[in-house]
């Protein structure tokens, strides 16, 4: 038995004839900030949704918590105590800021709602702003807030975000990803999908480098962001 927390083991997945992942491996221990970097189309986004079964890994395995998930049904992943914030935040635009917080506690019920709702409006006070405003109507910063405290709302042990910093101004990035430090220090493991390389790798504790559908690299933050090949193709250079 190991003792991660996550662990994605030589895994495979294809949508029909086109395979987008080949034999990944990695893990996420419990209490670390895990990030994956690629380019648009490396498979960033296939290889979170794999942990929720969609496509499903067609070789290898996937264990949490050392339990063998693989193939369980999406919506026993998120009672495991595995929470998803999707690309492009999914967020209930018809549905009031409050009412999407709401939705966020489905996996495990509303016993801790008024408690976590507070939390949610300590963390962004521009929600509790808002509260009562439909959620089509924030701005996209504050969608990602609401994505990310939706996600919250069912005390996930572990969180998985897709590229939250996706057509955010840099303040608002910031802003964001420093929540994140924030959510980790009070207990929440973390794998974040970027393709912001810069700031997911100042953040993490360690990083991944997914390039066409395999693992090119890995390091702990600091050492991702001076490898030159990482230099070259995701820092601009720099
Ligand atoms: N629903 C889908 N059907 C077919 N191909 C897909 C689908 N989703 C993604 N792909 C392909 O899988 C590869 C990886 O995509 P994706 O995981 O979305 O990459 P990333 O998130 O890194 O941008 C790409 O070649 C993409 O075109
Ligand atoms: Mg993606």
């Amino acid at each position: 038995m190991s003792d991660y927390m996550l662990e994605i083991h030589q895994i495979d997945a294809s949508y029909g004839p086109i395979q987008a992942l080949r034999n990944v491996s990695m893990n996420v221990s419990e209490g670390e900030i895990v990030t994956l970097i690629g380019a648009n189309g490396a498979g960033k986004s296939t290889l979170l949704m794999t942990i929720f079964g969609s496509p499903r890994a067609s070789k290898g395995y996937i264990k949490y918590q050392g339990r063998d998930i693989t193939n369980i049904a999406m919506h026993e992943v998120g009672r495991l105590g595995i929470a998803q914030v999707p690309e492009g935040r999914r967020i209930f635009p018809a549905m009031t800021v409050e009412e999407n917080l709401i939705m966020g506690t489905l996996p495990i019920g509303d016993e801790h709602m008024e408690e976590d709702r507070e939390k949610m409006f300590v963390m962004f006070p521009r929600l509790k702003e808002r509260r009562n405003q439909r959620a089509g109507t924030l701005s996209g910063g504050e969608q990602q807030m609401l994505a990310i405290g939706r996600a919250l709302m069912s005390r996930p042990k572990l969180l998985l975000l897709d590229e939250p910093s996706l057509g955010l101004a840099p303040l608002i990035v910031k802003q964001i990803l420093n929540s994140l430090r924030d959510i980790a220090a009070q207990g929440t493991t973390i794998f974040l999908v970027e393709q912001n390389a810069n700031h997911a790798l100042r953040l993490a504790d360690r990083g991944y480098v997914l390039v066409n559908g395999e693992i090119r690299l890995s390091g702990t933050g600091e050492e991702l962001l001076v490898n030159p090949e990482v230099r070259a193709a995701y820092l601009g250079g720099h």
